[in-house]
């Protein structure tokens, strides 16, 4: 089986999606099914590149057992060969990964990534980080749900 290769994408690839990252590598170890995804996240700007998470998302993470450990990069055209699902968190991510996308194809590889939810009505992953803790606390619930519905629907097809 070819594995199935899955970039999340945020602003600066040190909040939402490093997290979306730790959140689905933990669903998938928990089902056995590591083998069969590779994962990994980016930034559609490269203002943080090579930092670790933020140290709010870090704490929020490690209250729930995700460990994280990716360091930020930004998002590069080679990623939209690389990866078969660009799941991105808002509409500013979607504008910019389209406006970096080479082809109609690459295009069509990018996801609002709220579109896997199955338990809360939401339509994007609201920027936290001018925000209090709980808007890391809200970002997790929100990718916890939609990491659960993306395996759900990957491993039924
Ligand atoms: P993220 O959050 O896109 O979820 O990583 C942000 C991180 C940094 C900035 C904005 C959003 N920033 O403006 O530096």
């Amino acid at each position: 089986m070819t594995k199935k290769k899955i970039l999340f994408v945020c602003l600066g690839n040190i909040c939402r999606s490093p997290v979306a990252e730790g959140i689905m590598i933990k669903k998938l170890e928990e089902k056995g099914l590591s083998n069969n995804f590779i994962i990994d996240s980016a930034g559609t700007s490269g203002y943080h590149k090579g930092e670790l998470p933020d140290s709010r998302m870090r704490a929020a993470a490690s209250k729930r057992g995700y460990n994280l450990t990716h360091h930020s990069r930004p998002v590069v055209e080679k990623d939209f060969d690389e990866f078969d699902f660009i799941l991105a968190m808002d509409d500013n991510n979607i504008y910019d990964l389209k406006a970096k996308a080479p082809s109609v194809e690459a295009e069509q590889k990018i996801i609002r990534a709220t579109d896997y939810c199955q338990n809360l009505n939401v339509d994007y992953v609201p920027d936290p980080y001018y925000g209090g803790a709980e808007g890391f606390d809200h970002v997790i619930d929100i990718l916890e749900d939609a990491c659960e519905g993306l395996i759900k629907r990957l491993t039924s097809e």
